[in-house]
């Protein structure tokens, strides 16, 4: 058996990883500056991390959520503190998608309605619901029929317009990612919060990528001032292990059999999760991604020959006249730099660990010019 042939490959077969490098099979070393899609949050390997994981794993791994976990109870209450949603109610799972499947359920399990307004260019997973909501009818198959209303992101207007008692949801990402780094304005999100309160809709915020401090806040839409009914989280909660959540209103009644999953919120995953937030506190990376973001993306903006430079924190996209294929091959063979593409052909995606360091910043902009001063060559070639 192979495995089903599904991702373009890059050339290179990671063995090893510790903050924010990689090394290869031939002990090749290189700088991470997307994670994974966004995954490590408090750096590969932290040693916190892997003490809990392999404390726990010398206790008990898994069971399912047919006993006491004591450690999901330890999780809700440290993620409720760190994101000031004390208030709320966690359901864990495993992916993005799943987080995303079960919020829209919900939803319309709470007002019994299946019309979901989402927003050009999203993306919000590919399971059944999570990919009929995301903007590419490339990944949608036949059977993942919803009914699904897109609108323009930032366009009140329009928004306004598909608004009204029919609608189940609406579902926004905190920042769009694979969009290539497309920021909801605060006005725009206000609406949104305002709409669903007075038509009685889900305000649901998929925090799948902009979420976990990796912005400069807990979550991208606290930006905004706004509250969302129920808010998705997966990628850097874990660090790599693989979790994901929903964070739920108290407006929600929880029913037996409501939701339910067999490996979401078991033992290992609840100490990966954990221990994500106690390095996130302890070393004060909310507030170091805020600083070092807005550092680097005044940096940023001095280069030449990039046409903008998009983020807040550190979730950063650099889009250029041209697309970046070329450019990226170049800084990953000659300068060992691992960079993020997005459906935008013309965008790099910045996704680094939230410990990454000044230094390791200027190595990745020093190399950044010296491939852009290429750029003719790749254009021509
Ligand atoms: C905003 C957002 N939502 C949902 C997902 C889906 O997450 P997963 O791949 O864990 O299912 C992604 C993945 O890229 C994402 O970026």
């Amino acid at each position: 058996m192979k495995p089903f042939n599904v991702y373009p490959l890059q050339n290179i077969t990671p063995v090893k990883a510790k903050g924010s490098w990689l090394w290869d099979s031939n002990n090749e070393k290189y700088l991470d500056l997307y994670g994974g899609h966004a995954v490590i949050s408090i750096g590969h390997s932290h040693p916190y991390y892997i003490q809990k994981i392999t404390d726990q794993l010398q206790n008990i791994a898994f069971y399912s959520n047919s006993v006491i976990n004591p450690l999901q109870e330890e999780l809700a209450q440290k993620l409720g503190e760190l994101s000031s949603y004390t208030d709320y109610n966690l359901f864990l799972c495993n992916s993005g998608a799943e987080a995303n499947e079960n919020a829209l359920k919900l939803a319309s399990f709470y007002n019994g309605r299946k019309k979901v307004i989402a927003f050009s260019k999203s993306f919000h997973g590919r399971t059944s619901l999570a990919v009929a909501t995301t903007n590419d009818a490339s990944i949608q198959a036949h059977i993942n029929s919803h009914e699904v209303i897109f609108v323009e992101l930032n366009n009140e207007e329009a928004f306004i317009e598909a608004m009204d008692e029919s609608v189940c949801a609406v579902i926004i990402e905190g920042i769009q990612g694979v969009a290539g780094i497309q920021i909801p304005e605060n006005s725009f999100l206000q609406l949104i919060e305002q709409k669903c309160k007075e038509f009685n809709a889900v305000f649901i915020a998929d925090e799948v990528q902009s979420g976990y401090g990796r912005t400069g806040n807990f979550f991208a839409h606290q930006h905004a001032g706004v509250k969302p009914d129920l808010i998705t989280v997966a990628k850097g909660m874990g660090n790599g292990f693989p979790i994901a959540g929903v964070l739920i209103n108290p407006k929600f009644q929880a029913k037996y059999g409501l939701l339910g999953t067999t490996f979401g919120g078991n033992h290992l995953a609840c100490v990966a999760a954990i221990a994500v937030l106690d390095v996130i506190k302890e070393e004060q990376l909310i507030e170091k991604a805020k600083a070092l973001g807005e550092k680097w993306m005044n940096e940023l903006k001095q280069i030449d020959g990039i046409k903008e430079v998009r983020g807040k924190g550190l979730m950063i996209g650099l889009e250029f006249e041209f697309p970046i294929s070329e450019l990226k091959n170049n800084l990953t063979s000659e300068h060992h730099l691992l960079v993020g593409t997005a459906s935008n052909k013309n965008v790099i995606r910045l996704l680094p660990a939230l410990t990454i360091s000044e230094k390791e910043i200027e190595l990745f902009n020093n190399a950044l010019v010296k491939s852009l001063e290429n750029a003719n060559i790749f254009l021509k070639s």
